[in-house]
């Protein structure tokens, strides 16, 4: 049983990697739930996620963190997620849960230097988080088993051409954080398209039961994109995240030295991927791995057949 803590900014592909892990409870062991501002304000985010615990009946700790990057002002991506980070479920009854009464720092802290094994954290939004967690008590690395992380990408990007979202909008943090030596997992971004999930596959959810229809909800909102586009399936990009702890073997991937854009003009937040091979790579000992393609197939039966538990689970 592999124990994780997911930090991020819920968001519905948050939600959705969420709901993955909760699925997978017997390989899976959610410690906790730290926000992050990113796809909207941290109060939103916090708000989202417990707004979905609550409507499963399920209470695990949600800790707020920070509400801005390290050293630029915060912007939504509200275009993608609407201006509450969550629309589509608007429908759905408000939180009544309160976050645990500790800033996500402390309640990371905490868990990790009280924890008798090692512990995953997957990163879902900007590393704002991580980097001043890393910064301040850097003996925490010790029990962290790896960073897995949806953030990056390896030639392309979506907040700009070669950027992606979660490392743009905190470029320096997440320098921090590549810096630091801890092991890291990246869900590029072409791993996520790479493992879309077609629009009549969400469509199926629609008359499944009580997580099937919440998923689907939220999707119809978040495929809005996709659909305008013209593409016949979404990203659910923070999902490929619990579906590499859960099966790896799904992913094909490549380990490289990868460097953090911070400053560019056209490229700030770039995920700079360094496959050139052996003689130019500078610090083999630690690489990151780069996760590049995916078996559609089998991430689509794997969402698909969870969401059935969880339906059969939660009445
Ligand atoms: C990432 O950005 C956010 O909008 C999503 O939640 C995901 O974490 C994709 O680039
Ligand atoms: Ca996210």
């Amino acid at each position: 049983m592999r124990k994780i803590i997911l930090d991020g900014d819920p968001g519905h592909d948050d939600v959705i990697a969420f709901l993955m892990a909760l699925g997978n409870s017997d390989q899976l062991e959610v410690l906790g739930f730290t926000t992050v501002a990113g796809n909207s304000t941290v109060e939103n985010c916090t708000a989202n996620i417990l707004k979905i615990m609550d409507y499963l009946g399920v209470s695990i700790p949600v800790a707020a963190g920070y509400s801005a990057p390290l050293c630029r002002p915060f912007d939504s991506a509200a275009k993608f997620h609407g201006e509450t980070g969550l629309d589509g479920a608007a429908a759905y009854p408000a939180a009544h849960s309160k976050p645990v009464p500790l800033h996500a720092i402390e309640f990371l802290k905490e868990t990790l230097l009280s924890a008798e094994e090692k512990i995953t954290l997957v990163t879902m939004g900007p590393l704002t988080n991580i980097a001043i967690l890393l910064k301040t008590f850097p003996q925490v690395s010790e029990t962290i088993e790896e960073i897995v992380m949806m953030g990056g990408s390896y030639a392309t990007g979506n907040a700009l051409p070669k950027a992606e979202f979660n490392i743009y909008a905190d470029p320096d943090a997440a320098k921090i954080v590549f810096d630091s030596g801890v092991h890291l997992v990246l869900a590029t971004i072409e791993a996520c398209f790479a493992g879309g999930i077609l629009l009549t596959e969400q469509e199926s959810l629609k008359d499944g039961g009580k997580v099937s229809r919440l998923v689907y909800d939220i999707l119809k909102f978040y495929s809005r994109y996709a659909i305008t586009n013209g593409w016949d399936r979404t990203a659910i990009f923070d999902m490929t995240t619990i579906l590499y702890l859960l099966a790896p073997e799904i992913f094909t991937y490549k380990d490289m030295r990868v460097d953090i854009e911070v400053n560019g003009v056209y490229t700030r937040g770039m995920t700079v991927c360094d496959d050139r091979g052996p003689t130019y790579i500078k610090n083999p000992e630690n690489p990151k791995r780069v996760l590049l393609g995916a078996d559609r197939q089998r991430v689509a039966d794997l969402f698909l057949s969870t969401m059935k538990k969880l339906d059969e689970r939660y009445r």
